[in-house]
């Protein structure tokens, strides 16, 4: 009896270790060998750039070329933060004189009013900056943040994304068009009020994430990507997508939008409510019947050829960044658990790019906006940024930074 007890005590330290197991649930070597990677491959992008003489912002591929885009195009924020990681990840200096002047060829951004864009734009590029010690780059984040500001709609309590007086947009109906996307714009207003010490960026960040809770979210926490608001008094007046294949239907990035953006939101004020949403976002993907095994969604939740419906790696990827973050707060194990099995998916050859292919990015296999006709099946500049703030997220996590 005795011996059996003891054998059953034995037996529940190894599954209690095995339960807090800290150690990374990749291969030997993952981070490294996916920084090498990397390394090789945006020295080729760069060194096409510079040959050039210009300073271009590549975003994608379209007819076999890369495709570059003016500064006011809302991811040209990416690739000079992808430089700001590549200085952090490698320790190679080259890299930072090069994340400064791909960044500072932007600055004008930070008076950017036409789109809400201007959060991931300047927070990414010129907020990494700043983490790493370009404190002159305090005044363009404030500046940002005053742009910003000024699509706050005080009568609905949130900012507005689109405006509606032309493109596509305008043929929708909408008022105030705000997308869960919104969300990602919300760290440049945490980091402004710390800059500024005025806290009324603050003040309408949490305004914003309060009414996306309320009216974003269905019972299944699964977001919309449109909410309209009414601009008389502030009511919803419609809850749609634009890029998703139906209203009522998951679109795969938007999800992503939510998760990452809530597990900001929760960082910066410590609201449970906003962990609890990104937490319940998240199993809205894990334990939805088309989450593919290999943890890479399709583009849509709900789209209606899946399985041979193309996946989007920019989700997964934000997905995965999100989760190293959501790890620092609760059930660590978990979600640093799926945020490597996004990781090594990405980084097998059926998503991460032969060196010297691809345009030199990184990931292949994204999706724009399928309902546009766009950048279907593609590489993107974001999904190669989130990949590798997924990376540096996991390597600090290991090294316990
Ligand atoms: N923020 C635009 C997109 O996710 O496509």
């Amino acid at each position: 009896m005795k011996i059996k007890i003891y054998q059953f005590g034995l037996l529940a330290l190894f599954f209690t270790f095995i339960a807090c197991d800290p150690a990374p649930k990749t291969k030997p070597g993952f981070v490294e060998e996916n920084i090498q990677f990397a390394a090789a491959q945006e020295k080729l992008q760069v060194d096409a750039i510079e040959q050039s003489g210009k300073v271009l912002n590549p975003r994608t591929v379209a007819n076999g070329k890369v495709k570059y885009i003016p500064m006011e195009d809302w991811t040209s924020g990416f690739y000079p933060s992808t430089m700001w990681y590549m200085f952090e990840l490698t320790g190679d200096s080259t890299w930072k004189t090069y994340a400064r002047k791909y960044t500072e060829a932007i600055d004008s951004v930070k008076y950017l009013t036409w789109h809400h864009d201007v959060g991931f734009m300047i927070q990414c590029s010129f907020g990494n900056g700043l983490r790493l010690g370009e404190e002159r780059y305090n005044e363009v984040i404030i500046q940002a943040a005053k742009s910003l500001s000024t699509r706050f709609r005080p009568v609905a309590g949130v900012f507005q994304s689109w405006n509606v007086d032309k493109g596509w947009q305008s043929e929708r109906g909408w008022e105030c068009p705000v997308i869960i996307d919104n969300m990602m714009n919300l760290e440049l207003l945490f980091n402004a009020t710390r800059l500024s010490g005025d806290s009324s960026y603050y003040k309408l960040a949490v305004s914003h994430a309060d009414q996306t809770i309320k009216n974003h979210y269905r019972p299944d926490y699964s977001c919309y990507h449109v909410v309209d608001y009414s601009l008389a008094d502030g009511s919803v007046r419609n809850k749609h997508t634009a890029q998703g294949y139906a209203h009522e239907s998951a679109w795969a990035r938007g999800q992503a939008w939510g998760i990452y953006g809530f597990t900001v939101a929760y960082r910066e004020t410590h609201d449970p409510k906003y962990l609890q949403q990104a937490q319940k976002a998240f199993n809205f993907v894990i334990n939805h019947k088309n989450f593919p095994a290999d943890f890479v969604p399709y583009w849509d939740f709900d789209a209606p050829k899946i399985p041979e419906e193309p996946r989007d790696a920019s989700a997964a990827a934000i997905m995965a960044s999100a989760l190293y973050e959501l790890s620092n707060f609760e059930n660590g194990e978990f979600y640093k658990a799926w945020a490597d099995k996004i990781m090594t998916s990405l980084s097998s050859p059926a998503y991460r790019a032969k060196p010297g292919e691809n345009g030199n990015f990184l990931l292949m296999h994204s999706v724009g906006s399928i309902p546009h006709g766009a950048e279907i099946d593609v590489p993107l500049n974001y999904a190669d940024y989130y990949f590798l703030e997924a990376l540096l997220r996991k390597k600090n996590l290991e090294e316990k930074k």
